[in-house]
């Protein structure tokens, strides 16, 4: 079964922007989020290694729902695609990078930052988007100012999210889930600490509820 990107991010808590550098840290990383609870994944396509970790992850992690971030070609839908990802997610909505997720069909959160960038995105189909960077660009007060004249469109913030302030946003009506790395800090990765990754997991995942 194919899931909306719509579905897919009503069932996260929070969506983790994950980084990785190393790829012996992939399958452990994804195996402590989803024991503490987060499954749906977004391994950003920042480093050499991202595709093989994403791979890995869902090759080993079967209750993972793996995803691909910082998409911004044609060429790195390919190859989302053909690593396996379940959802693909953008800082932004460029043409031509539409363009391959709409002959794809590929579930796909696009970034915006504005109201006419989320009107756009909307008329294209989109039921929920991503606004980055969120705290950069207004935060929760312009979220909140966009819910009365933009009621079909919901967002998933990311960018200056943690668990402080996700509170703030997920109690808008127009906010569905917020992304954020928080929950897979660099030094706990380095220092091979899982366990420490799974309880912060565990603890956004209780925080955050559904
Ligand atoms: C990113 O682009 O790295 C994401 O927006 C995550 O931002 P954060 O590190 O502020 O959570």
């Amino acid at each position: 079964m194919t899931l909306s990107t719509y579905d897919l991010a009503c069932s996260a808590p929070m969506i983790p922007v994950i980084v990785i550098e190393d790829i012996a840290h992939a399958v452990p990383l994804a195996q402590a989020l989803v024991a503490g609870g987060i499954k749906v994944l977004e391994v950003t396509l920042r480093t050499p290694v991202a595709l093989d970790a994403i791979r890995e992850i869902i090759a080993n992690v079967p209750d993972a729902i793996v995803g691909a971030g910082t998409l911004r070609t044609p060429a790195d839908v390919d190859a989302c695609l053909k690593a396996g990802c379940t959802f693909g997610v953008s800082p932004g909505a460029p043409d031509a990078l539409m363009q391959a997720v709409a002959t794809n069909k590929f579930p796909f959160l696009p970034g915006c930052a504005t109201p006419t960038e989320a009107m756009r995105l909307a008329d294209q189909g989109h039921e929920v988007v991503k606004f980055f960077p969120a705290s950069a660009a207004g935060g929760a007060p312009m979220l909140k100012a966009l819910s009365s004249p933009l009621p079909n469109v919901k967002f998933c913030p990311t960018g200056g999210v943690s668990l402080d302030n996700a509170k703030d946003y997920l109690d808008l009506p127009n906010v569905v889930t917020v992304g954020g790395s928080w929950v897979a800090p660099v030094h706990h990765m380095i220092a091979g600490d899982w366990d420490a990754i799974e309880q912060i997991a565990r603890n956004t995942a209780a925080t955050l509820g559904n």
